[in-house]
């Protein structure tokens, strides 16, 4: 399911390819991510275009709106949405924890009032894999709790213990189960938790690994904390996780990140910030962000950025400006193909730089190039 192709002699950087039951994924790799089973303006004809080689969609989301009667009639998430290839899908409770204002974390799941309509739900482990069952997703992940940021030992051991524990009726129920999706196997990731206490995440990981997973993330991370504890999560998680399955970094981050975060063995990336941002105006160019609404771009009639998709060739700075101050859609549809591409090209060449022994450089060259901007 998960070859290792090569790995840099400098870091923990894999190079892998990892196979799905609706196609086969190069790693590392950014996944877009598609909420509501849409890659926000983007088209699936304009993702393949990018070369994305998976989405995301969100178990909560999709079982709030449209709901699983509706997905059932449709025959998944893959025709529902008119995309054939690879779909993740989060188990749900991460997004409950952000937008449920009246929620409960109790044995059997969390209880709250869903945000479309207000109406009780609960979301545990048994009814997050069946609705990821239903979505028909290619990679399923279990469902935990992400503790808040900062948060005491006590808390996150509690919690962890809890994850653990939502973790192993998980693997019961996929068990019993055996959930399949285009014919084939779905998988199945587990996820590491335990905050910024490294014995959690050690305990995490092992206990994860023991119960046996396709694949295993990192979780509980970019949720506040300062970078270097970010970065110290995934330190004190890779240690603990096999070789031969794919890892993944849940919702991260920024370019740069990305390139450490490989660098410390993570193969999998998604991120809402190419998407997001471009609804902010801001673009991703090779020295950093920057916001076309900006008065210096009235006149720039240069490229949207050096490197550019050819879905962007030929649109300027300047009329890219113009589109986003007179309100015209097409503006935000093209910065988010632009942004789309930054990430996407980002992880192929950092697969390329992988491939033929230069991983180093090029993260130290990438980095140097790029600066973080607020705007
Ligand atoms: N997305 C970003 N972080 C997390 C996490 O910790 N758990 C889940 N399920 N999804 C996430």
């Amino acid at each position: 399911m998960f070859t290792l192709l090569g790995s840099d002699p400098h870091s923990l950087a894999r190079r892998g390819r990892l196979v799905t039951p609706h196609g086969t994924i190069e790693t590392p790799v950014f996944m877009p991510v598609g909420t509501q089973g849409s890659v926000k303006t983007v088209h699936p004809a304009e993702l393949k275009a990018l070369e994305a080689q998976i989405i995301l969609g969100n178990t909560y989301h999709l079982a709030v709106r449209p709901g699983m009667e509706v997905m059932r009639e449709a025959g998944g998430l893959h025709k529902f949405a008119n995309w054939d290839g690879p779909i993740l899908t989060d188990s749900g409770g991460f997004q409950v924890f952000s937008l449920g204002k009246i929620r409960k974390i109790k044995e059997d799941g969390v209880h709250f009032q869903n945000h479309v309509d207000g109406s009780p739900m609960v979301l545990g482990p048994e009814s997050a894999m069946e609705i990821q069952a239903t979505l028909g997703s290619d990679i399923a992940m279990l469902f935990d709790e992400c503790p808040p940021h900062p948060c005491t030992f006590e808390y996150a051991s509690t919690s962890l213990d809890l994850t653990l524990r939502w973790a192993k009726r998980c693997r019961e129920w996929i068990d019993k189960n055996q959930p399949q999706t285009n014919g084939q196997p779905q998988l199945h990731f587990g996820i590491v938790q335990g905050s910024s206490f490294a014995e959690l995440r050690a305990r995490s990981a092992k206990e994860l690994v023991a119960m046996g997973f396709d694949g295993y993330a990192v979780g509980g991370v970019s949720v506040g904390e300062p970078e270097p504890e970010m970065m110290a999560a995934v330190e004190n998680s890779i240690p603990f996780l096999p070789h031969d399955k794919p890892r993944y970094a849940m919702g991260l981050g920024t370019p740069p990140q990305m390139l450490e975060m490989i660098a410390r063995g993570i193969d999998m990336f998604d991120c809402v910030l190419p998407t997001r941002l471009a609804r902010h105006s801001t673009l991703f160019t090779k020295n950093g962000t920057v916001n076309i609404k900006n008065q210096t771009f009235a006149r720039d009639f240069g490229p949207l950025d050096e490197d550019t998709h050819p879905l962007c060739h030929g649109f300027t700075r300047a009329y890219v400006r113009h589109l986003i101050k007179a309100g015209e859609i097409l503006g935000l549809r093209l910065i988010s193909l632009h942004n789309l591409h930054f990430y996407l090209s980002l992880m192929s060449r950092a697969r390329k730089a992988l491939e033929e022994g230069y991983f180093n450089e090029f993260r130290k060259e990438f980095t140097a190039n790029y600066k973080t901007h607020t705007s």
